[in-house]
């Protein structure tokens, strides 16, 4: 499974990028304003920092802004993925742009209608958010479930990334039915590291080893 991380913090990309983990990043206009700086600035730099997949979302609603704004987008860097927003005028735009070579992320997808036709118009990724759909009371991991049967029936090349995930266990969840990327915020990944038992089981292990240095000093 690809792990993004879900977030335009450098600190925090920097922080799982060398840790050896990350296969990419996926931003939001919500995310970059958190960080207040100028957005393809912050792009960029995201760029300098990741090889993988970096999205970026368009912010026209219209299918003739979405496709300026991603031709523009794209200059930023070599990784750059367009992210489309769900609805007809982005998937217009979705298949104005793949025939160009420039990859895509449909996002704001709640339905497996929705994840069915982003992968008919050729959408390189598409993000259902599974953490917002559970947030309004709907069963999020059987909607990923039956949006990857379909994916993998047809055989479709779109790739599917579990989107605004709360917790861990959503992650697991995932990967249990072979979801293709998981895009995890920061406070999840630093969640799935620790496990209080580790924690406990190194300080034993360096308070025997050092008791043994003891003992071995006195003889
Ligand atoms: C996905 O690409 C989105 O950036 C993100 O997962 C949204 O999640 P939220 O529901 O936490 O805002």
């Amino acid at each position: 499974m690809k792990f993004f991380i879900d977030t335009a913090n450098l600190e925090q990309i920097k922080e799982y990028q060398e840790l050896g983990i990350l296969d990419g990043v996926t931003t939001n206009p919500s995310l970059l304003a958190k960080e207040g700086i100028e957005p393809m600035e912050q792009l960029k730099k995201i760029c300098e920092i990741v090889d993988g997949p970096v999205s970026g979302e368009v912010i026209g609603l219209k299918t003739e802004e979405m496709v300026n704004e991603a031709r523009e987008l794209i200059k930023i860097a070599s990784n750059i993925v367009i992210k489309i927003p769900f609805t007809k005028d982005g998937i217009k735009a979705v298949k104005i742009l793949e025939p160009e070579g420039i990859k895509t992320n449909v996002t704001l997808v709640f339905s497996q209608n929705q994840v069915l036709i982003a992968a008919k118009a050729g959408a390189t990724y598409i993000s259902p958010f599974i953490g917002r759909l559970m947030d309004s009371g709907q069963n999020e991991i059987d909607m990923l479930k039956e949006s990857m049967k379909i994916i993998k029936i047809y055989d479709y090349k779109s790739e599917i990334i579990a989107a605004s995930i709360r917790n861990a266990r959503h992650v697991i969840e995932s990967a249990k039915m072979g979801v293709h990327i998981a895009t995890i915020p920061f406070g999840v990944l630093e969640k799935m590291f620790k496990h209080p038992k580790t924690e406990e089981g190194v300080k034993a292990f360096l308070k025997d080893w050092e008791k043994l240095q003891t003992q071995l000093k006195k003889k």
